[in-house]
């Protein structure tokens, strides 16, 4: 029996509706698989403000370190909105990208048969998409310095934040970018503002470098704007994609939503060593919370990375991925993707069909 402490993050919003059935399904194929998961609940995001005033409490981190993985569901909400930027839910977040050093962060945007209708884009150009966005996580303008709102001379405030890369931080996501695409289809898109930033000039001068080492993958670079219009103009040109941590929230989202909605994309962060974090590509959604209406699927399938990755249980990842297609085949859908002729669930019932399908 193998044994995994697993701690849960359940967050804002949607995020315990959607943790719920991320735990029933760790739990049915647990059973199924001989796993034993031992679960740790800690508090992140505006939870954790309202209970302990922090957003990213000490314990929750220490927490997180003593497992073998992460499962996060969503943090943030109106209500968080106008805190002093230390005491935002996000802070928490990226606290714990940071304190992890969980510098990699896996984004597929691969669009399933079941869902093209769903696309707000054309059948023929969004069929057969399949992309992993690499973001660069705990660097940028992220967490760049000076930052900050200073008072100038003359009074007026003005805001700072910096944009700021070391070849060390470029050469560790650009090696992940360079293997994540030896393992897919051998192509590597770098995207970056070097018409325009210093910090991306010095990216692509790095990747440059680097791309000797991986003569198996074909190597080539976009810039930012480019980039955005080509992934909706036609998206199938992509296979990975490696690039900055802003630019790589950006065009995630962007990429998500060729598969017809973003709540059904998981993401997994990695560091190189160490838990990783696995959670939804898609936020708190506050206005849906405690209603029933979300869509799990993005949450179980960050299940499934984290047992691909950072498990080593890619058999019982495949099950869960192979549930969730037949769940959809079987044409029950959430309120995000439903589209004519389907069977509109709730959030729990949804949970409930799979853990069914699951144990069948
Ligand atoms: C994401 C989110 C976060 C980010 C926010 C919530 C801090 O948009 O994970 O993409 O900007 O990284
Ligand atoms: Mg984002």
């Amino acid at each position: 029996m193998m044994n995994y402490r697993i701690t849960l993050l359940p967050g804002d919003g949607i995020g315990p509706e959607i943790m719920a059935v991320a735990v029933d399904v760790l739990k049915v194929v647990g059973h199924q698989f001989n796993l034993n998961f031992e679960f740790q609940e800690a508090p992140i995001g505006g939870v954790a403000i309202d209970t302990t005033g922090e957003p990213l409490p000490t314990e929750t981190l220490e927490m997180c370190r003593n497992s073998n993985a992460v499962l996060l569901a969503a943090i943030g909400g109106y209500k968080w909105d106008n805190l002093p930027r230390h005491q935002r839910p996000e802070t928490g977040l990226l606290g714990l990208r940071a304190g992890l050093g969980l510098f990699a962060n896996l984004r597929p945007a691969k669009i399933l048969p079941q869902l093209i209708d769903a696309s707000t884009l054309k059948r023929d150009i969004v069929e057969g998409v399949d992309i992993m966005v690499v973001r660069e996580l705990t660097g940028g303008v992220y967490f760049g310095t000076p930052k900050g709102v200073f008072a100038t001379e003359t009074g007026e405030k003005r805001g700072v934040n910096t944009m700021a890369y070391s070849e060390s931080e470029i050469d560790r996501i650009a090696r992940v970018g360079f293997q994540t695409a030896q393992k897919r289809g051998g192509k590597l898109c770098s995207v970056d503002k070097a018409n325009v930033l210093e910090v991306s000039q010095l990216w692509r001068d790095r990747i440059t470098l680097l791309a000797p080492e991986y003569p198996d993958v074909q190597l080539s670079h976009l810039y930012i704007d480019n980039a955005a219009m080509q992934l909706v103009r036609w998206p199938k040109q992509f296979d990975t994609i490696v690039t900055g941590n802003l630019f790589g929230d950006i065009l995630s989202d962007a990429a998500a939503m060729l598969t017809g909605s973003i709540g059904m994309l998981p993401s997994a962060s990695l560091g190189n060593s160490g838990p990783g974090v696995f959670e939804p590509v898609h936020g708190s959604a506050p206005d849906i919370a405690g209603q029933d209406k979300a869509n799990p699927l993005a949450q179980v399938l960050s299940v499934a990375m984290m047992l691909r990755y950072a498990l080593e249980q890619p058999v019982v990842a495949d099950k869960i991925e192979q549930a969730v297609l037949q769940v959809l085949d079987q044409g029950y859908r959430t309120g995000d993707i439903m589209s004519e002729g389907m069977k509109l669930l709730g959030c729990q019932e949804m949970g409930e069909v799979l853990l069914k399908t699951l144990s069948s």
